[in-house]
């Protein structure tokens, strides 16, 4: 029997951020191959081919091939017990990703070696750096032509403003990619071609000193002297590997490989686990103490909530990450925010559609609760004699907003419903004006394709056809000051503000442009506004 520590020490839990196209779905499903957690390659992969990724569930992810929502997946390999939260790469779901980072220890950065740091790798980089955890950098396609490694690092260290330590070189690339020296074993792996995009099968390790004649028949003369120089420019920069700037996300060490060939797969898994946290502690705010994820009491917050992702049993799944102790089924806990105690009746693992039950699971990992209708996101759940509170997750100020009215009368029930439940689940925020009923409802969202999914979602889900009309709005900022003594009518405002009020009844202002924002400031001497950057 292993003991607590022992598990919680066995977990690694991290996400893989990337911009769409360099390679996450591909490195996702090679690590799931090398650990025996899916038989068949191309069962990840969504986009052309027939089969859809094992984390894409819906619908509309299956029609765009792209990755909407985030899901876990756990296995195990080498006596470690791995959980890959997988976020979506696109920009209009990024307060998802966000979301899913709080929950993750580290953050793996997928780069097409060819294009280098993208548009959505930066800001989903900069969402990693708000959680200061490690980032660790993959450089994926070295079997095509790419830039050249100098450049790449470079760019990554102006660009993201972190810096790069290769943990491995690559030896040519494209047609020329004889394969990469690692620089920890001063070995050479080496490259065999082609083959290997439905294999689990190992490339060939081959030991050799630089500077070998053998290593220089195997690789070819130009190569070998380029290998050599590069080696001699790297450890000429002298720099060790910092594992304290690694573990705050000032240092990213840099694999460089080829996910679907396989190259490079393995050996960046066993370095990555290696050197990647043990589950780490999250702050209680009662208190402002680290929570140590050793300590035998329960305790997880939610960082998702997911309705009907399965159409059968239309349930509404709650995500918890685990931060101290052990979970198991059944067990007596305290939901913090409510203040009531309630049974973690069931969880769920996820792989997909496949769900398996889970009876225990422990800090780092993440366990679906199924969800009565009474969590939030940030909410805390805790157990035995353990009350912490962990500290709440915020929401993205909306940036586009639609009015979205039901087609169809008699379905009003279904509407207010879904409305409801989608916005619970953080996918949407949804705002009243004054005077409406709730057959028609203001909607913010981040991203224009949050609303694709909302209209596709209402319709399969709950059966609701809606009308969208676009908003001119574009800020958003809450009224601070007094509801019950402040007059919100006699506010003096340009002719398109819209005084409206969220879920919670407090009231707000959308404005077109942040020029109204200043008018309405200096027109209103009292008028107290939120302040709004990237959060609200
Ligand atoms: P994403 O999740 O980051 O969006 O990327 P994904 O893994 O879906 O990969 C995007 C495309 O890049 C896919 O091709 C995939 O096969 C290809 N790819 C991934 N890794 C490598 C690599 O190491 N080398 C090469 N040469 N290609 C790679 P696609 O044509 O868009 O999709 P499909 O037709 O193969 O399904």
């Amino acid at each position: 029997m292993s003991t607590l520590t022992d598990q919680i020490s066995s977990r690694r839990t991290f996400a893989i951020i990337s911009h769409p196209d360099a390679g996450k779905t591909t490195l996702t499903e090679k690590l799931l191959l090398y650990t025996g957690s899916i038989q068949t390659a191309g069962s990840v992969k969504g986009k052309s081919s027939s089969k859809h990724a094992v984390s894409d569930w819906m619908d509309i992810e299956k029609q765009r091939g792209i990755s909407v929502t985030s899901s876990v997946l756990q296995f195990s390999y080498d006596g470690y017990c791995v959980n890959i939260l997988d976020t979506p790469g696109h920009q209009d779901f990024s307060e998802d990703t966000y979301r899913t980072l709080m929950a993750a220890d580290a953050a793996v950065m997928v780069i097409d070696g060819a294009k280098g740091v993208e548009a959505q790798t930066k800001k989903l980089f900069k969402v990693c750096t708000l959680r200061h955890i490690p980032i660790f950098t993959f450089v994926n396609k070295l079997d095509r032509e790419t830039r050249d490694p100098f450049d790449l690092m470079e760019e990554i260290e102006t660009v993201l403003g972190i810096g790069t330590y290769p943990m491995n070189w690559p030896i040519g690339c494209g047609q020329n990619f004889r394969g990469v020296f690692d620089r920890q074993t001063r070995r050479v792996i080496a490259f065999e071609g082609d083959g290997h995009a439905n294999a689990t099968k190992k490339v060939a390790e081959i030991e050799a000193e630089l500077g070998d004649a053998e290593l220089a028949d195997l690789i070819g003369e130009a190569n070998h002297a380029n290998l050599i120089d590069d080696i001699e420019l790297l450890d000429g920069a002298g720099d060790e590997l910092d594992l304290d700037a690694v573990r705050t996300g000032k240092l990213s060490p840099v694999f460089f490989g080829s996910a679907l060939t396989n190259f490079g797969v393995e050996p960046f898994l066993k370095e990555f686990l290696r050197l990647t946290p043990t589950p780490l502690p999250y702050t209680d705010c009662l208190t402002g103490d680290p929570v140590d994820p050793m300590r035998d009491e329960f305790s997880g917050f939610v960082f998702k909530i997911q309705a009907n992702m399965d159409k059968n049993h239309r349930d509404r799944i709650a995500f918890v990450r685990i931060c101290s102790g052990k979970f198991e089924r059944g067990m007596d806990a305290m939901h913090m925010q409510g203040g009531k105690k309630l049974k973690l009746a069931t969880g769920t693992s996820l792989m997909a559609d496949d769900r398996a039950t889970v009876d225990e699971a422990y800090a780092g990992d993440i366990v679906g609760l199924f969800d009565p209708g009474i969590f939030s996101i940030g909410d805390t759940v805790c157990a035995g004699k353990c009350r912490v509170q962990y500290p709440e997750i915020p929401t993205f100020a909306p940036e586009i907003f639609a009015r979205v009215t039901q087609v169809n009368t008699l379905k009003r029930k279904q509407f207010v419903k879904g409305m409801e439940e989608l916005a619970q689940e953080g996918a949407i925020q949804i705002f009243r004006e004054p005077g409406f009923g709730m057959e028609s409802v203001i909607v913010g969202v981040v991203g224009v394709l949050q609303l694709d999914v909302l209209e596709q979602r209402l319709k399969s889900e709950y059966g609701v056809e809606v009308r969208r009309q676009a908003l001119p709005y574009s800020e958003i900022r809450w009224i601070l000051n007094d509801p019950s003594t402040y007059d919100i009518a006699k506010l003096n405002l340009t002719s398109d503000t819209l005084r409206v009020e969220d879920m919670r009844g407090r009231k707000l202002l959308l404005f077109t442009s942040a020029w109204n924002v200043n008018w309405a400031s200096e027109r209103n001497a009292d008028l107290e506004l939120s302040e709004v950057g990237n959060f609200s």
